[in-house]
């Protein structure tokens, strides 16, 4: 990918300057988009170093270049904290299938959905999925993803699992796009346990997860450890069986994330918030005492309307309900093959303005400074602020509302990853 690389230099002439200050943004604070005109940003060795006027920035930073944003929007960069973009194949043969009428949940009983990803997966060499996966996230970072969470889960055995674990620690490697892992042996129950969830469950958590936790011990031991997350529905994981999964992770030191309430409702909200979950993802249907208890706890809600959409359904997350309760919403793309092809997180703040009733400000603050807080990294990037990474984007918009409003192409002209510019057009 091409860059021009600076150093040090202040980024000038917005219309908008969106910096999202003052932390993940609870219930109705959500869409606090803390705008300044006139403004520019100071970026030195990948890092916001001053947000002020350019004339004030200008006289303290004088060897610093300029950059001139040309009188458009300039923002921080998108954070996806709900992704399964490695996987090797698609399921374009299935996508066909349910427009005849055949639903999600019957095909992956009859042995295709997810399944149907996991022998692809399996069958994939390492630098087949690599490069698979590579492209889509080229795709992601030119519509303006910065940081991305990636879940495995199409291996399902701990070689396959590990084989994706490592295809996203060396597609961070590369960059631009930076990416965080999800540990998800539990994203289905392989075809050799089929009948046997238990046994399945107990393999996870009596030999995956330890053997996972001595794995990052000795290949990453300065890193954080990855995320684990549970497909807590019917007909895969219960709630008892995605509680004993979590809570071994837990045990282990691994930080929390749980798909809940996508087909049916379980009560996975609940769980979430009872093990201190960073984050509760798909919450379609959610019930209000569920929404109450996600609310008040520090848990993340995470939307992903592309599912919905991707499976032309009528029902979305009850975003307004969870805002009401004073929940921490957050939107991701949930990309997979399955259900949400989508790399855009501009067409997912499009398909939430129109599905769950939210404003453009709000969709942005969901869609950055709370996708942050759905990876416990709201310290280090999702807003524009003085010690923040330089993970920034310049539109080509004047005005902030042109995204949700528009939908179907992109309107990044450029994306700044840790201080290095990145012309998109
Ligand atoms: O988030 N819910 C489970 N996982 C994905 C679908 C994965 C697939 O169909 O391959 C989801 O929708
Ligand atoms: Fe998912």
């Amino acid at each position: 990918m091409n860059n021009e690389t600076r150093n040090n230099y202040i980024l000038h002439n917005a219309s908008q300057l969106l910096t999202l200050a003052g932390g993940p943004q609870r219930g109705s604070r959500l869409g606090e988009l803390g705008i300044l005109e006139n403004s520019a940003v100071a970026v030195r060795d990948g890092v916001i170093i001053a947000v002020g006027e350019f004339g004030d920035l200008q006289r303290d930073f004088p060897s610093f270049s300029h950059l001139d944003a040309e009188g458009h929007v300039v923002m921080p960069g998108f954070v996806d904290p709900h992704t399964h973009l490695v996987w090797a194949g698609d399921r374009a043969g299935e996508f066909d299938l349910r427009l005849q009428g055949k639903s999600y949940m019957e095909i992956l009983n009859a042995g295709g959905g997810i399944i149907s990803t996991v022998r692809a997966t399996r069958e994939a060499s390492l630098e087949d999925l690599i490069n698979q996966t590579r492209r889509r996230a080229q795709l992601a970072f030119t519509s303006g993803t910065t940081t991305m969470e990636v879940k495995t889960g199409y291996g399902l055995t701990f070689e396959s699992e590990l084989k994706q674990l490592q295809a996203i620690i060396e597609l961070n490697e590369e960059g631009p796009l930076e990416l965080l892992p999800t540990f998800m042996g539990a994203h289905a129950v392989p075809p050799e346990y089929k009948g046997r969830t238990d046994a399945y469950v107990s393999l996870v958590c009596d030999e995956m997860i330890p053997a996972l936790y001595k794995w990052w011990q000795n290949q990453h031991p300065q890193r954080a450890l990855p995320f684990v997350d549970v497909f807590c529905e019917k007909g895969v994981f219960d709630l008892e069986q995605s509680r004993r999964i979590l809570r071994t992770a837990k045990k282990f030191g691994f930080p929390l994330k749980i798909h809940v309430d996508e087909f049916e409702s379980l009560g996975g909200a609940q769980l979430a918030a009872e093990l201190g979950a960073v984050s509760a993802d798909h919450l379609v249907k959610t019930l209000p005492e569920d929404i109450k208890v996600l609310s008040k706890s520090n848990t993340v809600a995470v939307s992903l309307p592309g599912t919905p959409f991707g499976l032309n359904e009528d029902e979305y997350t009850p975003a307004k309900a969870l805002i009401e309760k004073d929940a921490i919403l957050a939107l991701a793309t949930d990309i997979n093959p399955g259900t949400s092809w989508c790399e855009s997180m501009q067409f997912i703040l499009a398909l939430a303005c129109r599905k769950l009733n939210l404003t453009p400000a709000q969709t942005i603050a969901a869609g950055t400074i709370n996708a942050a807080a759905a990876l416990g990294q709201q310290h280090r990037i999702g807003s524009i602020e003085i010690g923040k990474q330089a993970d920034l984007l310049i539109l080509d918009v004047n005005d902030y509302r042109h995204l949700g409003y528009r939908f179907g192409i992109n309107l990044v002209s450029t994306v700044i990853k840790q201080g290095i510019v990145y012309p998109i057009k």
